[in-house]
């Protein structure tokens, strides 16, 4: 029987529980490899990586991060990209009927490598453009992405649309800079590239930052244009203080909770709690947001019964809200990013 293999991206930290997501969900999955440090191939009767994307988008899924359907896999010590070429033409013609793909080049893991990312690029684009193709780094509709694993190269097509990172394997890069105050930041950060959940909106509103110190992420939603009131017991940095549209309320989030009269269009969360009572406390939180108003909270599942934990969060969840976005992005730790959209 001819199956189809999609090659997806997971956090090495969370083999083996997005195995068990994904044997849960793709309902004709025949098996579940790993082929890298951070990277798996997922194969099955019928699904395609488009289908996984959609099951991501609904379930949904939290784990993969990056999908491509799997062209062809070879050895990289003995053979090269130009004679796996010919199985990538109709690959790529499936998709799309121009000559220009983005060539996304991940290295998975940390294993010795003799070559650079940026040398593989630049031989794999010289053997694309060699065959008439157009190449760009980013931004064409349909990625031809190549995983190099320890043992092997996975060459991968697929529209950019239905890979649910644009970044090659999801690896998302973000620089710090001179006005962060937390680590954390990078992953609001990250979140609002992978989801932009107020785009278009303006003016931002009013937003509610639960567990705000140090305040990075009380310093991206101020920049962003929302009026923020930052929540926490602890010390913002004098930076984040100063800025105009910043609030600094010094109590706890259960004490804001039952004496505030404000409403707020977006409310964000990232305290260290178990995932049942953030969710709880999400829903009891859900009647300071204007209808449709969003909220984005961080769920601290650690390492065990991952899976059940995330169940029983969404099923509390689902008691306020709709759940428009969920994963485990690239800057979460034995976390995931959630965004809620507040039932009308
Ligand atoms: C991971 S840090 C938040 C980092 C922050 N998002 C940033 O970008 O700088 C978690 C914060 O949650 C706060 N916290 C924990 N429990 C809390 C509670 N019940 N009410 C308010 N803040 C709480 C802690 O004081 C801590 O500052």
């Amino acid at each position: 029987m001819a199956t189809r293999k999609t090659l997806l991206s997971v956090a090495a930290d969370s083999w083996p529980v997005a195995k068990d997501e994904l044997l849960r969900h793709v309902e004709d999955a025949v098996e579940v490899r790993r082929v890298g440090e951070e990277s798996a191939v997922l194969e099955a009767a019928h699904t395609t990586a488009k289908d996984v994307a959609a099951l991501a988008r609904q379930v949904p899924l939290v784990f993969p991060r990056h999908l491509t359907d799997v062209v062809a896999e070879y050895d990289h010590a003995t053979t090269g990209l130009d004679s796996v070429i010919d199985f990538l033409d109709p690959a790529v013609r499936e998709f799309h009927a121009g000559p220009e793909v983005s060539l996304q080049i991940w290295l998975s893991g940390k294993t010795a490598y003799k070559f650079s990312r940026h040398d593989a690029w630049e031989n794999a684009a010289q053997v694309l453009i060699d065959r008439g193709y157009q190449v760009t780094r980013t931004g064409s509709a349909v990625a031809v992405s190549i995983c190099f694993t320890p043992k092997t190269a996975i060459v991968g097509v697929n529209r950019v649309a239905d890979s649910l990172s644009s970044w090659p394997g999801g690896e998302v890069r973000l620089s710090k800079t001179p006005e962060q105050v937390s680590r954390a930041e990078f992953k609001l950060e990250e979140l609002f590239k992978a989801h932009p959940i107020d785009a278009g909106v303006e003016p931002k509103g009013r937003a509610l930052d639960y567990g705000a110190a140090p305040g990075g992420w009380t310093r991206i939603l101020a920049e962003r244009g929302y009026r923020t009131t930052a929540v926490d017991p602890g010390d913002l940095d004098p930076r984040v203080l100063k800025l105009p549209n910043v609030v600094h309320e010094r109590t706890t989030a259960g004490n804001f909770l039952r004496d505030t009269k404000d409403r707020f269009d977006l409310i964000v969360n990232d305290m260290k709690m178990s995932p049942d009572r953030s969710s709880r406390f999400m829903v009891d939180s859900a009647r300071l947001l204007n209808p449709y108003g969003a909220a984005v909270t961080t769920l601290k599942t650690g390492s065990h019964h991952v899976l059940e934990q995330i169940d029983e969060s969404f099923a509390i969840l689902g008691a306020a809200y709709d759940i428009e976005f969920a994963r485990q992005l690239r800057h979460n730790r034995n976390e995931l990013t959630v965004v809620l959209r507040r039932f009308g």
